[in-house]
């Protein structure tokens, strides 16, 4: 890791979490579920009436939290933030799965949002921000020369494809992380039903730092896999040059390569994974972190590729909405303006470091680890005997929610986050990791849970740690 110029900025931020002096310890006491979760249970009884498995993304839903201790209905954000339905308030690191790079209600976007609505959401032909947003893009990121906007990151993943397989008259795809909830992709999870066999049949995974994994897959598929698209970093550096090496595998097999950067767009810098780590791909797609919070999807890349979607179809009502794209040219502006991925780092920092440096103090390395990046990490639990444990998983959740912190076993972290906030949530990991303790005493740690644990979204993702939740 240390061959990359972030983590050169930063010498470890230790702090002494015992005796820091916070500006106002006192706010800390009134965070967490302090007027209990009843009117959060009340709505989610309602919503499960009328909405299939109650919420409309899973990820959010109470099956992610500890069910009877978290709540499961946000109201209202600010900053680093939220207030639940109960009226209870916490730092919030899962920040809506991560978009909200500059933190919920950030005054720049709100007021470019605001000015926006003044004249109108969409329109009968282009809007000119669909050009200016497209320049912003074209400047931040290295290997985008053209850029087509859409809604989410599933559809921009799809269209990546979509335009992948036309380019090479091929029909197979390579895949490694998450892309979203499309046919092409979804089929390779335990979550596939509904999804025709001959679909299913064309997409196959592949491991990271695992090269072998992918001439395996080129040797199975001759001249057949039309692209190779991945997500550029999970939550271990690339090792012995492997994302250079996927660059060249994917070209000798005349396939493209597509980097998904949903998550590592605007957090590993301003020009994403692509320029942290020097590899620029064919084509890549971004949208957490481009608008802060607003909807939208970018499929980046060369214009040689790019300009072939003058034949392909990609194209929807809202792909050029107005308050989002002005939201996404605030956030753009506001990145070129401030060095916010080098402040995500640092903020990362405090947490990274400082879970870490707690981990060893207690000396429970063997069963609590913090791995990853400042950016992108990944908190990983193993049982007395050395086995993955999602109940320790979910009684740190637990821990984390009584001290009033919402997150996954990852931490997200803004642009608002206060230094005081960072250090108050490693210091309430420090007293988790006390509770952890006492639950590997005896390697049972259902006796400390106060609700229904949490489980994983994609299990079979989750056991190869290529996702956090
Ligand atoms: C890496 C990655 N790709 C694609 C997606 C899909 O994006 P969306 O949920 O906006 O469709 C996600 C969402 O979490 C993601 O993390």
């Amino acid at each position: 890791m240390s061959s990359y110029p972030h983590n050169r900025l930063y010498d470890p931020l230790r702090y002494d979490v015992q005796n820091y002096a916070f500006a106002d310890l006192g706010s800390y006491a009134r965070l967490g579920p302090k007027n209990g979760i009843a009117a959060s249970d009340a709505q989610w009884q309602h919503a499960t009436q009328v909405i299939p498995g109650g919420t409309q993304t899973l990820s959010k839903g109470p099956s992610c939290f500890v069910e009877g201790v978290s709540p499961k209905f946000l109201q209202r954000g600010k900053g680093g933030r939220v207030w639940d339905v109960d009226g209870n308030e916490y730092i919030d690191f899962v920040l809506a799965c991560f978009p909200l790079t500059l933190g919920y209600g950030h005054p720049v976007v709100d007021a470019a949002i605001k000015a926006q609505l003044e004249d109108g959401i969409t329109f009968s032909m282009m809007h000119p921000l669909e050009a200016e947003v497209a320049d912003r893009v074209i400047d931040a990121i290295p290997g985008a020369e053209m850029v087509r906007f859409s809604k989410n990151g599933s559809d921009v993943t799809a269209m990546a494809v979509r335009l992948a397989r036309h380019l090479t008259g091929r029909e197979r795809v390579a895949c490694l992380g998450y892309h979203g909830f499309q046919d092409w992709y979804i089929s390779t999870t335990d979550r596939s039903f509904g999804i025709p066999q001959a679909v299913k049949d064309l997409t196959s995974t592949f491991r990271y730092n695992d090269i072998e994994s992918l001439h395996a897959l080129f040797a199975k598929h001759p001249g057949e896999i039309a692209c190779v698209i991945m997500e550029p970093v999970l939550f271990e550096a690339p090792q012995d040059g492997f994302l250079e090496k996927v660059k060249e595998l994917a070209h000798a097999n005349g396939a493209l390569l597509i980097f998904d950067e949903m998550l590592t767009g605007f957090r590993f810098g301003r020009g994403g994974a692509q320029e942290f780590f020097g590899v620029i791909p064919d084509l890549a797609t971004f949208g957490k972190g481009m608008a802060n919070g607003m909807p939208i999807g970018a499929l980046t890349g060369l214009a040689r590729y790019m300009q072939a979607f003058e034949q392909v179809f990609f194209s929807s009502t809202y792909g050029g909405e107005a308050l989002t794209l002005a939201a996404a040219k605030a956030v753009l502006d506001f990145y070129k303006e401030n060095d916010v991925a080098a402040h995500l780092w640092r903020n990362g920092s405090i947490i990274f470091d400082n879970f870490r440096n707690q981990i060893e103090r207690k000396g429970l390395q063997d069963h609590v680890s913090m791995t990853g990046f400042p950016v992108r990490n990944q908190l990983v639990f193993k049982d007395k005997n050395g086995e993955p444990n999602y109940l320790m998983n979910a009684l740190f959740q637990q821990e984390m929610t009584r001290r009033g912190i919402i997150c996954y076993a990852t931490i997200g972290v803004c642009w608002a986050h206060a230094e005081d906030d960072l250090v108050y949530t490693a210091k309430a990991f420090g007293e988790m990791l006390d509770v952890m303790a006492d639950g590997l005493s005896d390697n049972d740690f259902a006796r400390l849970l106060q609700g229904k644990p949490s489980a994983p979204v994609f299990k079979a993702l989750r056991d190869q740690r290529q996702t956090a939740n």
